[in-house]
């Protein structure tokens, strides 16, 4: 009898669980769905000892790009405890790909009111391809403890109307470039 008992509230909390389960994963897949709230899947890997000396990451070679299909890819570095650049613009309503790498601690960012959120693990660069629709200033702080000065680590994302949006010859576009 008392056996009974028992299995009875096992099987109750295992319909609670399958139900708090269940609700979970709708709500994983419906942010999927309909705001391309995903977890970054790019697999690519990096010597995080000489990023700065040679190759994509090299200083020269930070910030925003516009490519010859008119996507424009960001590039940037987060470190103890500052991301480089600090300002990073980007046009609205175009394919942004955002490049990001560490040469030092975990770190990780998020860009407020977007689906950008990512993890920044040192030997690999996170990957996020997105658009942003709504312009203006969007803050991007680190959300991952990675030391004393974890707090003050942030960036801000500057999304810019198209008639804002002017490159130099190579392409490059700079915060220092808005009209
Ligand atoms: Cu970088 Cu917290």
């Amino acid at each position: 009898m008392d056996e009974r008992r028992i299995l009875k509230a096992e099987l109750r909390w295992v319909i609670v669980v399958a139900i708090a389960v269940g609700l979970m994963v709708i709500v994983i897949i419906t942010t999927t769905l309909t705001n391309a709230l995903h977890p970054p899947s790019n697999v690519e890997t990096i010597d995080p000892a000489t990023l700065h000396l040679a190759g994509e990451f090299v200083e020269a070679n930070l910030g925003a790009q516009e490519n010859d299909d008119g996507t424009v890819t960001v590039r940037l570095v987060a470190t103890q405890f500052a991301f480089v650049p600090r300002c990073l613009p980007v046009p609205a309503g175009r394919q942004v790909t955002l490049r990001v790498t560490s040469p030092d601690v975990l770190h990780g960012f998020i860009v407020a009111g977007t689906n950008v959120n990512t993890m920044v693990v040192p030997g690999y660069v996170a990957e996020i391809t997105t658009e942003f629709d709504k312009t203006g200033d969007h803050l991007m702080p680190c959300h991952e403890y990675c030391g004393l000065g974890h707090s003050n680590m942030w960036a801000v994302l500057r999304v810019l109307p198209e008639e804002e949006w002017n490159p130099d010859e190579n392409g490059r576009m700079t915060c220092d470039l808005i009209p």
